[in-house]
């Protein structure tokens, strides 16, 4: 064990390690998704749940998650085994679910990243220029109506992650997010810096940071929930199988404390920059899912250096995107490589080239395959809703317990140090972040109709 140790490849330093996991959790979670859910739950309230949620929940699972991967300096289903010295347990259960989400989760993302890198080719050649909003969802509706035109878009994204993935740790995985994670910051500070000289901007901090309660709903505060795992990529195995990869004596704690900071830090920023844009041109907040498709595309269509300020973004989303998707690929290349003695690159061209086929399905769910249901669902709805709402709070609950019960207040006291934060971190992984989780699920089993 000693020796495969040896043998496995680790981050460089605490940085490239930092910048790694920030990487990953920084993704079209905090672009996309975070603006349009604060948008449509009332804004500041939701935002203070949602801030509540990843301290109390997020930021605890993602410290046991990290440290299991460390500890176990191996993949997730392998982790499990070493840390309760069986060859075998029941414990691997939520390894294996963490291999089958990352797929499944892969395949949709795999999609909407090909919609950002069409769009990201359109801010830069047409910057969307003398549309109206009318028209930008024309253009939105096209492409969805179109498979080939999108599969096109989503093999490009997959070719690039899979590139990175069969380059191995530190070719890859390293090489990008050294690249990438500093443009990405770059590219937020000079949106940011454009959208505080708007005329929104004002309307776009009071509608984020002023706290309205009695706008808030039961379903944002589970959306919150959800959305702090997912955001997080916890309950998935990738941060934990990027802390395999970080040596086994590195302590944890500040890390984590900061992968949760400029993962909350980028989705108010972004949501700060979509709002002002939103707001100074008469937009609607509450537009959903279309709100990065149709109308940023829209505003910038209006905006003096749209064309600019249009490709900046899409350009700082296909950052956030592609880092993110190389550590669900990551996930799966590693259970295959090293439980089954395959080599990294194989792994990676088959397992991506599986995903992408896989992919199709929700792809198609835009246009030839519209009106199929599966339980109730289109295919594209049934991945995303199976894995937000089902697997990753699953996974995450187990994946808490094993650290709460089975590894229990030393492994907490290593992270945290001892006193009272070993003693909330273990408390939150045994008890609070699994109750969080059952109250949401039951909600929507009992509820959702
Ligand atoms: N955290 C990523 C985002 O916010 C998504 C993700 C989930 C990445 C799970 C890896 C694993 O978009």
């Amino acid at each position: 064990m000693a020796q495969l140790e040896q043998l496995r490849p680790h981050w460089h330093s605490r940085m490239t390690f930092l910048l790694a996991a920030v990487g990953s959790a920084v993704g079209l979670g905090n672009i996309w998704k975070f603006p349009y859910v604060a948008g449509t739950q009332g804004g500041g309230a939701f935002v203070v749940v949602y801030l509540l949620c990843i301290a109390l929940v997020g930021l605890p699972v993602l410290m046991a998650e990290l440290y299991i991967g460390q500890k176990g300096q191996a993949n997730a289903v392998t982790a499990f085994a070493r840390l309760t010295d069986s060859k075998r347990t029941a414990w691997q259960l939520p390894g294996y679910l963490g291999v089958v989400s990352s797929v499944l989760i892969l395949s949709f993302y795999g999609v909407v990243g090909g919609w950002v890198l069409n769009f990201l080719i359109q801010a830069a050649t047409t910057g969307f220029s003398s549309l109206d909003l009318v028209q930008v969802k024309g253009l939105f509706a096209e492409m969805l109506a179109s498979p080939l035109q999108m599969a096109v878009m989503q093999a490009l994204f997959m070719l690039a992650v899979i590139a990175v993935v069969a380059a191995g740790v530190s070719a890859g995985l390293e090489w990008l997010n050294k690249l990438l994670m500093p443009a990405l910051l770059v590219l937020l500070g000079v949106l940011l810096l454009r959208a505080s000289s708007l005329s929104g901007f004002e309307s776009a901090l009071s509608f984020l940071f002023a706290v309205d309660l009695s706008k808030l709903s039961a379903e944002g505060v589970l959306e919150a929930v959800g959305h702090a795992f997912f955001t997080l990529s916890v309950g998935i195995g990738a941060i934990l199988t990027y802390g395999s990869y970080v040596p086994p004596e590195q302590s944890l704690a500040r890390t984590s404390v900061l992968i949760a900071l400029s993962d909350t830090g980028v989705a108010l920023v972004a949501g700060l920059v979509v709002f002002s844009a939103v707001f100074t041109y008469g937009f609607e907040p509450s537009a959903g899912p279309g709100l990065m498709f149709v109308t940023v595309p829209a505003v910038l269509a209006q905006m003096p250096g749209g064309h600019w300020f249009g490709t900046t973004f899409f350009l700082l989303v296909s950052f956030a995107a592609l880092t993110s998707a190389v550590s669900m690929l990551q996930v799966v290349v590693a259970y295959f490589e090293e439980v089954f003695e395959l080599s990294t690159a194989l792994v990676a061209w088959v397992a991506g080239v599986l995903i992408f086929v896989l992919g199709l399905l929700p792809l198609l769910s835009f246009n030839v395959l519209a009106e199929v249901r599966v339980l109730g669902l289109n295919w594209f709805d049934l991945f995303d809703a199976t894995t937000s709402q089902y697997l990753l709070p699953i996974t995450g609950t187990l994946m808490s317990l094993f650290f709460g019960w089975k590894l229990k207040l030393v492994a907490a006291e290593q992270v945290v140090g001892k006193g009272f934060k070993a003693w909330f971190l273990l408390w939150s992984t045994r008890l609070i972040a699994p109750l969080a989780i059952l109250v949401i699920m039951l909600r929507k089993i009992l509820f959702s109709s």
